[in-house]
């Protein structure tokens, strides 16, 4: 079979990583492998996003600039995926000449016959259909890559909360949850496959398996905890109000499973609460919270906030910096309110300036970093065990310009903290020892963005699984 080059630009959440694999996957039989170069590429597969009006018009502008390059070079096929995709479908053919496939989000499994047909006779495709079942049609998990440590495991899709503000039940569908056997099968495929940390995924994975009567997510958690060789349970995204006492009770009970939760609020106001549709009110977020740090007393906390919904006043949004003062996160995501067409709250009255919202943002990264860099500051001397990932980022050992090989490398806490360290001479040689093992760090330094330290070089408590090496003097 002729080898054929495809390159994949993907923008957004994790669920279009997790969806870039299993297009790379479904489309290797074609014999298609990827290339990070577009100009040699054979097909261009754009995975886009459309949660805020940026991220739209980013799609569409990288689609104008692929049209020269397809110009000079018509044999290219150009594929649009994800968000924008399911959203637009046909108009984007329409608007788009030089596109030859609009694919959904639930059209990934079909990807394969239409490229087929593409190939053969240069017609041009939409399919934007959505179903309300997972199982029948995929996921099917893509390949990995050389000393990869940690994988996306998708356990359900879609979303059926409807928060005012949002797009995804609109172009990811109802939600609907794998069964428990498909998702430890791929966990074990991973695992076979070198990774040690899995990250599940679902838009909401408090409410895994309620529709279908399957297990419960704290259930599925103890399931997968008990796969042999995995080192690391993660999970993203959590719903405030579908957070059960059982899950909360799980942290510091499973030990793979990481002290860490993302707890998206969004505002720290009822009124606006209650208009976002977010089903809780502070209180009962704040009591949540307080749930969480009896269960696991070190357990990090982070957050989404929104900024500038329609009709915050500025006493709600002081609201909202008296939450993050309150809750103190260790990191938080905040974006300005942006009106998506198909949300209901592009319709709401009391639309919010962007200079506000701009000053409105401003003033919580700013609280925000303040708190990180104390948080920060108060970890400095203590010990962190570390999951090693490798050099750290843009410090690849494969770059072409470099004559040693990168001394610094970088992994995860528990806590999702990244943190660096050098590595010493006789280590390095061996580098493949230190890949995908647990390292204990002593921290030395840290500012907002960063905390770095020192490797303790001591035999590891944790007896090595089958297959596995330990940092150890
Ligand atoms: N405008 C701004 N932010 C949004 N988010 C979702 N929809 C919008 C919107 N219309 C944010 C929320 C969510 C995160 C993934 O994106 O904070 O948790
Ligand atoms: Fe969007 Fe709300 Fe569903 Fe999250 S829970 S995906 S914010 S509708």
């Amino acid at each position: 079979m002729k080898s054929k080059l495809l390159h994949i630009s993907t923008i957004g959440c994790q669920m279009n990583v997790y969806d870039a694999n299993q297009i790379a996957g479904v489309l290797a039989p074609l014999g298609y492998t990827g290339t990070d170069a577009i100009e040699s590429a054979d097909m261009v597969v754009v995975n886009t996003c459309t949660i805020r009006e940026k991220a739209e018009q980013k799609a569409f502008s990288f689609l104008g600039r692929l049209a020269k390059i397809k110009l000079a070079k018509p044999s290219l096929i150009v594929a649009v995926g994800g968000c924008v995709a399911q959203q637009e479908g046909e108009s984007i053919l329409k608007r788009m000449p030089h596109v030859d496939l609009v694919f959904g989000t639930h059209a990934i499994f079909r990807l394969p016959e239409m490229v087929r047909r593409i190939e053969s006779s240069r017609c041009r495709i939409v399919d934007v259909r959505l179903s309300d079942t997972i199982d029948a049609d995929g996921p099917v998990a893509g390949p990995v890559s050389d000393g990869q440590v940690s994988a996306f495991v998708t356990i359900m899709r879609g979303c059926d909360n409807y928060c005012t503000y949002c797009v995804v039940p609109h172009v990811r569908g109802r939600e609907a949850s794998r069964h428990p056997e498909r998702i430890i099968e791929e966990v074990r495929m991973r695992v076979e496959q070198g990774v040690r940390e899995v990250t599940l995924l679902g838009q909401n994975v408090n409410s895994y398996g309620s529709k279908e009567g399957l297990c419960s997510f704290a259930e599925l958690l103890a399931r997968v905890n008990d796969v042999a060789g995995l080192k690391r349970i993660r999970f993203t995204t959590s719903h405030p109000k579908d957070l059960s006492g059982d899950l909360i009770r799980t942290f510091g009970r499973l030990e793979k499973l990481c002290h860490h939760i993302h707890l998206p609020v969004q505002s720290g106001d009822d009124g606006i609460l209650k208009r976002m549709n977010r089903k809780y009110t502070r209180s009962a977020y704040l009591e949540k919270i307080d749930g969480l740090r009896s269960a696991c007393p070190d357990i990090a906390i982070t957050s989404d906030f929104i900024v500038g919904f329609p009709g915050e006043t500025d006493g709600q949004f002081q609201a909202t910096l008296d939450l993050i003062e309150t809750v103190r996160y260790d990191g938080l995501f905040a974006f300005m309110y942006s009106d998506r067409p198909s949300a209901p709250a592009s319709a709401f009255s009391g639309k919010i300036a962007e200079s506000v919202k701009h000053e409105r943002l401003q003033a919580l990264l700013d609280l925000q970093e303040k708190i990180t860099w104390e948080k920060h500051q108060a970890i400095v001397g203590r010990t962190l065990q570390i999951l090693v990932e490798g050099p750290s980022r843009g410090l690849k050992s494969d770059d072409s310009d470099s004559v040693s090989p990168p001394t610094r490398w970088s992994g995860r806490a528990s806590s999702n903290h990244i943190i660096h360290f050098d590595v010493p001479d006789d280590l390095l040689a061996k580098k493949e020892l230190l890949t995908g093992t647990f390292a204990d760090i002593m921290i030395e330094g840290a500012h907002a963005h960063s905390l770095w330290g020192r490797l303790v070089r001591q035999p590891k408590n944790a007896a090595p699984g089958k297959g596995e090496t330990t940092i150890a003097a």
